[in-house]
């Protein structure tokens, strides 16, 4: 269904000189600065699947996504979407691709929410049959009736979402883009959201890609996950696959009774760890000590036991490591330091 090929792309924009003294010298100055927001990356998505595309801020993936959809045209490599090149055959690809970009709205501000509907209706040329029906499920699984016949200017964020969602979904696309497409909802909103993609991917089979920085969307959603990281793909495989890998850390907290005794105690050296492998954290205002260790080279009652030889331990609570935390591992360190 979806084919990226070798992907870059580059932003020319002018160089910027700081103050007002450097703004004018800006005017003047013929100089440029290349970003590369997307950098050589290659991937392909299956008919029916839901892929999470994540990675921290200003990553690359709103680029990728602009360069799937059509708004953006690749500096190098290609995507072909359905076999179509959506740089070359913009119009061919919207019919096949729904977009959601949460941070703005692709609907008709001023207009009651049913124009928006009637407007795209004839965009895309969908029959009267095809509308009363596709209506009546978008309606059910999103809940649209309550505000139709609103200005969409006047609909809340949760409101709107769902708006923009259902009008994505109109023409029954075969691929749905959602870039970030539950930011600021609250937890009711989020979870139909995260239900109406869920029944819609299993009814219609429609492709799915979808970035977010809520890790609950990628835990509810996807089956697979594409990282990316100053435009390079570090990432791609299962959800499993990347817990079982990188999951090999395990945190202990303990809240000790005397923490003076703590100064100057070095955990990793005292367990012959490396730092990466052991990592200590205190929280004066509740005498918590947080140890990060890996399991693969240190035992929970190992860096017990070097604790309780220095200090009194009060309580103590024991986690293996959450995906959201595997995730800021690796946007703070990357894998391995590697690009795949
Ligand atoms: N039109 C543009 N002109 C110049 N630079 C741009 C443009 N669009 C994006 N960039 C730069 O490209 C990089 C990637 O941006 P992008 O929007 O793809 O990130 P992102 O992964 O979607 O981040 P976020 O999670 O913050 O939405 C950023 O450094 C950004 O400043
Ligand atoms: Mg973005």
């Amino acid at each position: 269904m979806i084919e990226v090929k070798h992907v870059s792309k580059e932003f020319v924009s002018p160089k910027k000189y700081p103050g007002l003294k450097g703004a004018v010298k800006g005017l003047f100055s013929n100089e440029k600065v290349v970003k590369k927001a997307v950098d050589d990356i290659s991937f392909s998505i299956a008919d029916g699947e839901i892929v999470g595309y994540i990675g921290s801020n200003g990553a690359g993936k709103s680029t990728t996504i602009k360069m799937m959809t059509g708004i953006l045209k690749p500096t190098q490599g290609q995507c072909l979407i359905n076999g179509i090149d959506p740089s070359r055959a913009r119009k061919d690809n919207a019919q096949n691709i729904g977009v959601v970009f949460g941070q703005r709205t692709q609907l008709w501000w001023d207009l009651p929410l049913s124009e928006s509907f009637t407007i795209l209706k004839e965009v895309y040329n969908v029959s009267d049959e095809e509308y009363e029906e596709r209506m009546k499920f978008l309606n059910e699984v999103l809940g649209l009736p309550e505000f139709f016949s609103s200005p969409v200017r006047t609909l809340s964020l949760g409101q709107r979402m769902r708006a923009d969602l259902g009008a994505a979904l109109l023409h029954n696309p075969k691929v749905l883009y959602l870039d970030e497409p539950t930011i600021g909802l609250d937890l009711v909103v989020k979870d139909n959201i995260r239900k109406a993609i869920k029944i819609i991917n299993e009814k219609y089979q429609t492709t799915v890609i979808l970035t977010t920085h809520d890790i609950g969307d990628i835990e509810e959603l996807c089956s697979r996950i594409i990282i990316i990281d100053e435009g390079k793909k570090i990432y791609d495989g299962s959800l499993e696959e990347l817990k079982d890998t990188y999951g090999t850390r395990r945190k202990v907290s303990m809240e000790v009774k005397k923490q003076e005794k703590l100064k100057g105690l070095n955990l990793a050296e005292k367990l012959g760890a490396s730092h990466e492998e052991c990592r200590m954290e205190f929280d004066e205002e509740n005498k918590i000590l947080s140890v990060t260790f890996d399991k693969h080279k240190l035992q929970v009652p190992q860096v017990m036991n070097a604790v309780m030889e220095v200090t009194e331990v009060k309580d103590i609570q024991i986690q293996e490591t959450e995906l959201a935390e595997i995730v800021k591992e690796i946007y703070n360190h990357g894998i391995d330091g590697k690009a795949v």
